[in-house]
């Protein structure tokens, strides 16, 4: 499969004067732009009160753009209902874990749970669906914006509450049976504990504002329930779009956020997106020590994005976009710096170098009023070009060069569960200890030892092609992911506190991590002091977590005080604790290459991606970095034929 690259832009034609719109188009298609996404915010110019709908704008702004040869992603403005929609639905707004309304005046002000608003959300998604489904220029669908995004998944409202109880219902139903097994619930919760019995499913609250911690399984249940009401939510549109329209559908997801199942949001899409903020998320999200923020401060960090491609890849089963790329300063992270000169080029190649099929550039022109008016464009408020401008236009220019794409499986896959990062959240067991950076940290330090790697959702039963499989962290293992890992003719390298609870977060008998064929029992586990590491007899440490093992394994690794730190059983080894970065990468680069995987030694600014037929190399230093007897120049792409 040959996919082809290309270039787009985001773009309000509502926030604009109608008579720059033409040329606004004329401009983009000059770029070299195919691609303009709008509407997404847009729901106040389409309806300004109840039922008064105009489309009159928006039909032009298609047809402008349409002529002009860029082809449009249409937006569902579900992200921002007017303020009308308060007059008719009062309790519609999303409710914070302190029990607070989070108000309108900006964005993502709604419930996933409400049906009201839900069903004004079909209204309106209908309404464009029916008007727009077979207009030639629409040529693909965005459903909302950012899920999630400014913490709004979790949602502590009257209505979560009571579809949180039906969820509840429904899920402790026994097959053929019409109603829910209320000790059921409180066998597998475990609430004979504290007293926590409950005698109907109507008598359970949300899981907020309780005396001390709440039952770890009553969490995990609100988390898994809110997913759910994203995956819904996501769904309804889908399904009402595609009654109208085969153009493709998308959503454009977030760096780092893992409030919700993307896996299961992206089954119903077509191909996945996401916004990619390099610098705002290296001040906003990345764990890193400050020196690596000081040094990667304008560039990003080296491996946050890649990251995120690889996983909306697997997210859009194949296919994906970088929906919003940073262009020049944002305005949301603690410090907004520019990027350096060449950065918005690399950020986009790279973007292609992990198969992405288009980047859309966010926004077309910054804005002189409201919240974002100090976040870049491509152009200036006053339609003259921002430094972003000229590096788009060279993009668009190489792209003739290298105008398609050929995917390649990776030799490495990674693991990554959502449902074990809620698990990791509910119960760290120490200070700092969080699932995604365990996961981030495995990924930065296979591709310092050069690799290219392929994430995967916790369903995948077929293996084959890959030569080493890293499961870290994974607390829930179903027994099929366990079988098709101990079948699959490839290395495995579970833990830590792999398969350490059951589906409703209770500890499993027999002891963790229950895996047929590797000899290997979790004794005890135990957290400390990130100032405190404890060294590995081979080199490098664990820091902040470990597990006491034992079994009939083979010790492969030991701690200074003879505890065993790996074991292994023929291609299936365990992980006893969260490695540092010396013990990653002395382990990862051992495995490595006993599977005949050739590594790198690349220091933190240079990285390697290959595609089918390419292989990309990434400096973000400004240092020229010489590697097997080649020299790499400051902040530069370069591009092999393989
Ligand atoms: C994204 C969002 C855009 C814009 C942008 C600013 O998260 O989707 O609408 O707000 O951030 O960086």
């Amino acid at each position: 499969m040959t996919m082809q690259r290309s270039l787009g832009v985001c773009y309000y034609p509502e926030h604009w004067d109608e008579a720059i719109w033409m040329k606004d188009a004329a401009d983009m298609a000059a770029l070299g732009l195919t691609w303009v996404r709008i509407g997404e915010f847009a729901w106040g110019r389409m309806e300004d009160a109840a039922g008064n709908l105009d489309f009159d704008w928006l039909d032009r702004s298609i047809k402008i753009l349409g002529n002009a040869g860029l082809k449009v992603v249409l937006g569902t403005p579900t992200a921002t209902p007017p303020r009308w929609m308060l007059d008719r639905h009062p309790d519609m707004l999303a409710v914070d874990e302190q029990g607070r309304e989070r108000k309108f005046g900006s964005r993502r002000h709604y419930c996933f749970s409400h049906e009201g608003y839900a069903q004004e959300c079909d209204r309106i998604v209908e309404e464009m669906a029916r008007r727009y489904g077979n207009n030639p220029h629409v040529a693909a669908w965005q459903t909302d914006n950012e899920y999630s995004c400014h913490d709004t998944t979790l949602s502590y409202s009257s209505a979560a509450q009571s579809a949180f109880r039906n969820w509840l219902r429904a899920s402790f139903t026994p097959k053929g049976a019409n109603d829910g097994d209320i000790s059921a619930l409180n066998a597998a919760w475990g609430n004979v504990f504290w007293s926590m019995d409950y005698a109907d499913f109507d008598e359970i609250d949300l899981p907020n504002l309780t005396v001390t911690e709440a039952n770890p399984a009553h969490l995990l249940a609100f988390r898994r329930f809110s997913s759910d009401q994203v995956v819904r939510f996501n769904k309804r549109q889908c399904d009402i779009i595609r009654a109208h329209s085969v153009a493709p559908i998308t959503h454009n997801f977030m760096g780092q956020i893992t409030d919700f199942d993307h896996y299961e949001v992206g089954d119903d899409l077509d191909f996945a997106s996401w916004d990619s903020y390099p610098l705002g998320f290296l001040e906003d999200r990345v764990n890193a020590p400050e020196e690596h923020k000081r040094a990667f401060a304008r560039q990003g960090d080296p491996d946050f994005q890649a990251f995120h491609h690889d996983l909306y890849r697997t997210v859009g089963k194949g296919r994906w976009w970088v929906m919003e790329q940073q262009p020049g300063p944002v305005n949301w992270a603690p410090y907004n710096p520019a990027p350096l000169d060449g950065m918005i080029r690399l950020w986009s190649w790279e973007a292609f170098a992990h198969g992405a099929e288009a980047v859309c550039y966010f926004r077309w022109r910054q804005a002189p009023f409201a919240q974002e008016q100090m976040h870049a464009g491509l152009q200036k408020p006053d339609a003259t070009p921002a430094p972003a401008m000229a590096e788009a236009a060279q993009v668009a220019h190489e792209l003739s060069d290298a105008p398609s794409v050929t995917p390649a499986k990776a030799k490495v896959a990674l693991i990554f569960d959502y449902a074990a990062d809620y698990m990791w959240s509910i119960q760290p067991h120490g200070r700092g200890l969080c699932y995604f950076d365990l996961v981030f940290q495995t990924y930065r330090a296979l591709r310092r030892l050069g690799q290219s790697v392929d994430i995967l959702p916790p369903t995948t039963r077929n293996f084959e092609g890959y030569q080493l499989v890293m499961a870290p962290g994974l607390m829930h293992m179903t027994e099929e992911l366990k079988t098709a890992l101990t079948q699959a003719k490839t290395n495995v390298i579970f833990g830590p506190r792999s398969g350490a609870r059951d589906v409703h977060m209770a500890t499993p008998v027999p002891l963790p991590p229950a895996i047929s064929k590797l000899d290997v029992t979790v004794e005890y586990t135990e957290s400390f002091r990130s100032d405190s590491p404890i060294e590995l007899t081979q080199g490098g440490a664990f820091q902040g977590f470990r597990e006491e093992i034992s079994g009939a394994a083979d010790v492969i690794e030991t701690t200074q005080n003879a505890s065993p730190a790996m074991m292994r059983s023929g291609n299936m080894s365990y992980l006893a604790g969260w490695p540092d970065t010396a013990a990653f990468q002395r382990i990862l680069k051992r495995e490595l290459q006993e599977v005949g995987l050739k590594t790198l030694d690349l220091p933190m600014g240079l990285r390697v991606r290959e595609t089918g037929a390419e292989r990309f190399w990434f400096n973000t230093t400004q240092e020229t970095i010489s590697l097997e007897g080649r020299d790499f120049a400051p902040i530069s792409v370069t591009r092999d034929a393989l």
